[in-house]
């Protein structure tokens, strides 16, 4: 989704402005654009990556210490120069960058239109930076004075910075709904829709909260009030990110760099939390809440896209060990279900970047009706982990390619710990059953490892199949979620339409489709219930469908039936689809690498989806 940068200090803002687009790149965006005062006011735009816009501007005066830079992921109009931000006032007095919807902007451009106003875009964008600069002119009031007189006229949701070409040296800044973090330098500010653009500068940050509008000013303290005008303490959090977790180190794409940190990533999400020897499981985070959780009557986890497939396994998990009944839901359905939700209720928010707008909303809603909710999110200081009661954060590091993955087996990972400990707490495994399991999940990132080194395989696989244009992925009971995992990996970077099912669903419809051009996912792991699932694979064998079977170490039956297989180590059931979805996200990267397509930012997708 849209990303911004503004800066304000003693260096140059171009470079800083362009990095700080770059680093954003990951959001997705259709165009970008950058604002800078040097005498005035001066914006350039252009359609298209950030190395356009760089290409557009090379050859223009880019000096100036104060400026502000957008990349725009369309919404309102067609993704191009006019629409691109920053989107000056009329009187090209005021100049602003905005990511969010104005969701009354129709109204609010009526009453500016019969005012006089005229626009020269299609956004809600340049309809609120007029009215903006019609408050301040007509009421005669400061800048900052309009700007919360105007979002107090404002129905939806906005993260803004505004320059004005009066006042060169302050930067006005407000949120709601959508994301804005400030990092205090030297002498200067920072401000970036999240921390990524930041953290090679300072440590310093403060995170907006909904509805208010921070003035930052040279040399002078941050001003910060609501937009109801009371004045507000600013509350500076140190990030806990490394600039080099940012950066490829030596891959070709973030996506795999990021598939292999994945024995690191789930061992820091298991660290500290875990002890096998001891026998505990502890989540620092939740512990408040750990008996609320053991006792409610349900858990309803709600999240979007591969966040949801964790919940899917958190289902699982749940219900098997724990016995406490679970519902998994999406959260932009749940919002507008009118569902039933109580204070025995325990509210499970999913979601990497913290941000996704259907999730907060209904998140908020959930607790309106006086459920417990507790977050489990991997960006520290985002807006779900603060609108939740409590959580735990998945400390998988950066994930900057839009396709998730080590933040999915990160989710899993404190599902699974969640879900032991209110096993323990009930008493509902045995105690030499839950040492074992406390074991195996200690040794998991080792299998990580394991399954993360025979590529060979996967690579002949996506050559064979690189140009088919329908895949299937079949799995049953902890492999379901694997299989709509795996899927959605591969239709999310290859552009290749995948569907993923339930195997014994197969025969209710997309059995109808398999022929010898069909290629067929099946996870056959050993355990459960893998002697059904051998049985759908050989009713898509009969139909003469192209198997591509992830299977366990050494297994023997479904080698023989299927084209290809994948090995993975062998594991516990419930650890399986750790193991299973990592082969799946690399079967995704290496076919979309060899159809050419833009493995970190696909067409169309957004990493943090702030609009719902
Ligand atoms: C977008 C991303 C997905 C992600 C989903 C939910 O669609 O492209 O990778 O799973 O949003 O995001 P969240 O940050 O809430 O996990």
């Amino acid at each position: 989704m849209c990303g911004i940068v503004a800066y304000l200090g003693p260096k140059q803002a171009y470079p800083i402005l362009i990095k700080g687009l770059q680093r954003l790149e990951y959001r997705g965006y259709d165009s970008a654009g950058i604002a800078l005062f040097n005498g005035g006011l001066e914006i350039h735009k252009s359609k298209g990556k950030v190395s356009e816009l760089e290409a557009a501007v090379k050859d223009k005066n880019l000096s100036g210490t104060i400026g502000i830079a957008h990349t725009r992921w369309a919404t309102h109009g067609e993704p191009n120069q006019t629409n691109a931000h920053p989107h000056f006032s009329q009187k090209k007095s005021l100049a602003i960058i905005h990511n969010g919807i104005i969701e009354n902007y129709l109204t609010l451009k009526e009453e500016l239109i019969n005012r006089g106003y005229h626009f020269e875009s299609d956004t809600d964008t340049e309809v609120l930076i007029n009215l903006i600069e019609d408050i301040q002119v007509n009421e005669n009031v400061l800048l900052d004075e309009a700007v919360r007189i105007a979002l107090n006229q404002v129905v939806g949701a906005y993260a803004i910075v505004i320059i004005s070409d009066k006042h060169p040296n302050t930067l006005i800044v407000a949120r709601k709904g959508s994301p804005l973090v400030i990092g205090i330098g030297k002498d200067e500010y920072y401000v970036a829709s999240d921390a990524t653009p930041i953290i090679e500068y300072t440590k310093n940050v403060i995170y907006l909260e909904d509805e208010e509008v921070a003035v930052l000013s040279r040399n002078e303290e941050i001003k910060l009030r609501s937009i109801k005008n009371k004045v507000k303490t600013p509350y500076v959090q140190e990030l806990e990110w490394n600039l080099s977790e940012l950066e490829k180190g030596g891959y070709d794409h973030f996506m795999i760099k990021e598939i292999y940190e994945q024995p690191r990533s789930i061992k820091d999400s298991m660290r500290g939390r875990l002890n096998a020897r001891k026998g505990i499981v502890s989540l620092g985070g939740i512990v408040d809440y750990e008996q609320k959780m053991a006792r409610a009557k349900r858990i309803i986890i709600i999240a979007c896209g591969t966040s949801w497939h964790a919940g899917l396994v958190g289902e699982y998990l749940f219900e098997d060990l724990a016995r406490i009944p679970v519902e998994v839901e999406y959260a932009s359905e749940f919002r507008y279900r009118n569902p039933i939700i109580g204070e025995s209720d325990v509210v499970l928010a999913i979601s990497q970047s913290g941000e996704t707008a259907d999730t907060l909303a209904a998140i908020e809603m959930a607790k309106e009706k006086g459920a417990t909710i507790l977050g489990i999110c991997n960006v520290v200081g985002s807006s779900i982990p603060r609108a939740s009661h409590a959580g735990s954060y998945t400390h998988a590091g950066p994930e900057i390619g839009v396709a998730s993955t080590k933040a999915f087996t990160a989710q899993v990972t404190i599902l699974t710990l969640m879900a032991l400990r209110m096993a323990q707490i009930k008493g509902t495994i045995p105690k030499s059953r839950f040492m074992q399991l406390l074991h195996e999940l200690e040794n998991l990132p080792k299998k990580v490892e394991e399954a993360l080194k025979d590529d060979g395989i996967i690579k002949e696989i996506a050559e064979k199949y690189k140009d088919v244009s329908n895949f299937l992925y079949l799995g049953r009971g902890y492999n379901f979620p694997v299989a709509l995992e795996g899927a959605l990996k591969l239709k999310e970077i290859s552009y290749i339409h995948a569907e993923g099912y339930p195997a014994a669903e197969m025969k209710h419809g997309p059995i109808a489709l398999i022929d010898e051009n069909m290629p067929v996912v099946f996870i056959a792991t050993r355990k459960g219930i893998y002697e059904k699932v051998v049985s759908n694979i050989q009713e898509v064998k009969a139909r003469n469908g192209k198997i591509i079977a992830i299977v366990t170490k050494n297994d023997k039956i479904v080698r023989n039936i299927a084209d290809y297989v994948i090995e993975i180590p062998e594991t516990e059931e419930m650890f399986v689809p750790i193991l299973a979805t990592i082969p799946l996200q690399k079967l995704a990267y290496y076919i979309a690498v060899l159809r050419g397509c833009n493995v970190d930012q696909p067409r169309n997708l957004a990493k943090s989806v702030t609009v719902e």
